[in-house]
């Protein structure tokens, strides 16, 4: 019988990530009578001794956990529990704490929301005996596979859209090509979606390659058709035109660290066809907007049917949004492969349609 669950948030944080902590809440002490625990900083509270986690009640799940974004219980990104850093340095094996601390907490079932990373890591933890698990995807990348959306991603596509909005006047002011970059690793979903929404005149993505001349060439048929300025959104992975990935800092959990792809663009503009360009990285801003309807609406469905599938002992699996309905997947079934675009989907097409670059297809 279902009496205690759990909830932790994992990965890069995301907006809408409270409004599903609410949902789980609510629906367990509500609908089920259940106590639910929230694990602080992903499995790391499950794994710290003393244990790091906080009741979730009725009263602390108002309104503006809606709201707000970042997530209430804090997440991490370099704790993997079957990697853990020692104090010494050295990378351990950690995850038979995590099962020792479910256990000594009397969880009967813990719901994991986090990306394809987590998705990893949750896989091996839900085979670990006695750990009954319900996961639920976020990732402003959108990249997770099984899933049409995972929570984050509209939210950031809204402000990656608000950002062309703005700037579009100071590109128009100042005759100049602007270059937004924008995040999504693998992935070029927020670039494509918002570069529709936003109006932009170049979108360059990961998975479709691209030719500095048709850029110019586009750019300068722009000025010759009456307008002297472009927009150009890129994501962070593009490469440039010898194959190599822009990074900064160092690398983490094998994972690069993107930023500049912007700027090489400017650069290669200005000597090609002598264009006053100006990049801007847009960042983790993101992931802190407030989150949008479509995010609160995803969240809380998401969350509502997590809890329903540990009433009905529905375990191992992540909850995923297709054609307008909720279903479910084996958590393993989402982590061999990612949800990239389509080069020849309809996002694609209405965006070549529209008369924008896209690349060389
Ligand atoms: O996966 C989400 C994401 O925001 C990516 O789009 C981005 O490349 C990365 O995380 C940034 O990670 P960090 O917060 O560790 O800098």
């Amino acid at each position: 019988m279902i009496k205690r669950i759990g909830v932790l948030t994992s990965g890069g944080d995301c907006s809408g990530l409270n409004a599903a902590i609410r949902a789980i809440t609510l629906r367990a002490i509500q609908q089920y009578g259940w106590e639910v625990v929230g694990i602080l900083r992903g499995t790391c509270g499950l794994i710290r001794r003393p244990m790091e986690y906080i009741p979730l009640t009725l009263a602390m799940s108002d309104q503006s956990m809606l709201r707000a974004a970042g997530t209430i219980l804090g997440s991490t990104t370099k704790e993997n529990p079957f990697y853990f850093p020692s104090e010494g340095g050295a990378k351990i094996d950690r995850s038979d704490d995590v099962v020792d601390g479910y256990h000594s907490l009397n969880l009967d079932a813990i719901i994991a929301i986090g990306g394809d990373g987590s998705m990893r890591i949750n896989s091996k933890l839900a085979k670990k005996s006695g750990v009954n698990m319900v996961c639920i995807p976020k990732t402003i990348d959108n990249d997770l596979a099984q899933t049409e959306l995972s929570i984050g991603y509209s939210t950031a596509v809204a402000v990656a859209t608000e950002a062309l909005d703005r700037l579009h006047p100071t590109a128009a002011s100042h005759d100049r090509v602007m270059v937004l970059e924008v995040m999504g690793r693998d992935a070029g979903h927020i670039a494509l979606s918002a570069g529709i929404a936003g109006g932009a005149d170049v979108i360059l993505i990961p998975e479709i390659p691209y030719s500095l001349d048709s850029i110019c060439n586009h750019i300068k048929k722009i000025k010759s058709q009456g307008r002297n300025y472009s927009l150009i959104i890129v994501s962070e992975a593009v490469k440039t035109q010898t194959e190599s990935s822009v990074l900064r800092g160092t690398s983490y959990n094998e994972r690069p660290r993107y930023g500049g792809i912007s700027q090489y663009l400017c650069e290669e503009l200005e000597e090609r066809i002598h264009a006053d360009t100006r990049s801007t990285i847009l960042g983790h801003v993101q992931r802190g907007e407030q989150p949008n309807v479509q995010d609160r609406i995803l969240a809380t469905t998401f969350g509502v049917r997590a809890v329903d599938m540990i009433a009905e002992k529905d375990f191992g699996k992540m909850v995923v949004w297709r054609n307008n309905q909720i279903e479910s997947v084996p958590i393993d079934a989402t982590i061999d492969t990612y949800n990239g675009v389509d080069p020849k989907g309809i996002l694609v097409k209405t965006a070549k349609a529209m008369g924008i670059y896209v690349g060389e297809l």
